[in-house]
Parts: structure tokens; C-alpha cells; sequence
């Protein structure tokens, strides 16, 4: 691995969907497949890096040579995932953290006695804002699954989560969610690379080698 574009890097990666729990047999998640942020790893792993990989509920392989903390709720991810940013160069936010959980998790299952059933949420942490706001931190990478005006809202979340890297993906029917292929556009603060659409696993490695390319100019060796 020595002569990678993140050789001796350590690279920290979130993947997957969370769970949420509303009782102890259901719960609130999403259609995410871990694809990208496995592939990620992977690519991170060819490129020289030491890999720690904090995954929701995902039936994929761990990829060869990274360590994988296995997550289910967004509370847990975070809790992993913090008490590691302060030992890594590069995160890399590719999960598909729930944004709501419920306020209360019932003890018992939920039977069914009435027609209507309310549940209340309440907003996870944002574990991408809080790496970028931590000190020091990692040259952080977040994603943007956007339905429309992708590169508008990519932009805005770059500069409003304060991050160095933003890869904007393209959702919806037929795209990006549970498919072995996306579209990635990326964007940094001072310039944008359309990655073009390919399988996840060479848009990772792209993504990967583009990462090494900012990294290296931020001079932060
Ligand atoms: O704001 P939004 O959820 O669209 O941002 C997506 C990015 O933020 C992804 O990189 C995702 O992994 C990350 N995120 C996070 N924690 C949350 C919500 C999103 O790390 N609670």
C-alpha cells in the first residue's frame, strides 16, 4: 500500500442506513444499502489508508483489511464515531443517518388496539456537523442525496455544515438507493469535478483519488 494516495492515512468512514427504535420488534430506517460507504472503504483500503468503517444494519462483506464498528441507531454512530475523530486524517460521511428517531422507545411491543397510533420524533445528531466542528479535525467529506436543484443545495450544505468536500448524488426512481450504480458531482469550496456515472465501486475509487489530490493541497502532511 505504501505508494497510495492516502498511504499511512487514517480514514474514517460512516455507511448504511440507522435504525431507529419504536419498540423492541420495529423500527424507523431507510432504503440505504451501505454500497457506497463499503466501496468507499475498499478504495480508501487500495489507496493506502488505514480504514475504520462505523456501519449501520448492511448484508455486505466487510471489505478486506478495514475494521468495521458495527451501529444500529444514530445515537450509536455518533457515539463511535466521535470517540474516533480525533485519531483520523480524513472523515468520510456516507451513511444514510436517519434524521428523526422516536422520543420515546416503548418497553413493550405496540399492540394494536386503536385506529390511529401517533408517533412523536425528535432530530438525531448531525454527526457530519459535529466532525467538522470538532477541533482538530479531519479533512471531512460529506454526501448530498438531493431529488432536485442538487448542486444548489450541495453548495449550500458544504458551506453551511462548514466541510471541505461534498459528493452530490442524484435520488430517485431508478437512482442512486440500493443500485450498484450513482452519479456523483463534487464540489469544494474553491472549485467542482462531475465524477460521471459508473458502478459504485469506480466512482469510490475516483472519489478516493480526488480526496488524495485536496488533502494533499490543504497541506495539512
Ligand atoms: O443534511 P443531510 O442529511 O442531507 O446531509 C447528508 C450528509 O450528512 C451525509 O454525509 C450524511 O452521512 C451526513 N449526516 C450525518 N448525521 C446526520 C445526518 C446526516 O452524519 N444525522
Amino acid at each position: 500500500w505504501r505508494g497510495g494516495p492516502l498511504a499511512g492515512r487514517r480514514v474514517l468512514i460512516t455507511a448504511g442506513p440507522t435504525r431507529e427504535a419504536i419498540d423492541p420488534v420495529r423500527f424507523l430506517s431507510n432504503r440505504s444499502s451501505g454500497k457506497m460507504g463499503y466501496a468507499l472503504a475498499q478504495a480508501a483500503r487500495e489507496a493506502g489508508a488505514e480504514v475504520v468503517l462505523v456501519s449501520g444494519p448492511v448484508s455486505l462483506p466487510s471489505p478486506a483489511g478495514v475494521a468495521v464498528v458495527a451501529v444500529e441507531s444514530a445515537a450509536q454512530m455518533y457515539e463511535q464515531v466521535m470517540a474516533r475523530v480525533a485519531d483520523c486524517d480524513v472523515f468520510i460521511g456516507a451513511a444514510a443517518v436517519a434524521d428523526y428517531a422516536p422520543v420515546t422507545v416503548a418497553g413493550q411491543k405496540l399492540k394494536k388496539h386503536r385506529d390511529r397510533l401517533q408517533l412523536e420524533l425528535v432530530r438525531t445528531p448531525d454527526i457530519l456537523a459535529a466532525v467538522a466542528t470538532h477541533r482538530p479535525r479531519p479533512f471531512t467529506v460529506g454526501f448530498a442525496a438531493e431529488t432536485e436543484r442538487v448542486r444548489e443545495y450541495a453548495r449550500d450544505k458544504l458551506a453551511r455544515k462548514g466541510l471541505d468536500l461534498i459528493a452530490a448524488n442524484p435520488v430517485g426512481p431508478g437512482q442512486g438507493f440500493d443500485r450498484d450504480d450513482n452519479t456523483l458531482w463534487v464540489f469544494w469550496p474553491g472549485g467542482e469535478r462531475d465524477l460521471g456515472t459508473a458502478s459504485k465501486k469506480a466512482l469510490a475509487r475516483r472519489l478516493i483519488t480526488l480526496i488524495g489530490e485536496r488533502y494533499g493541497q490543504e497541506n495539512r502532511t
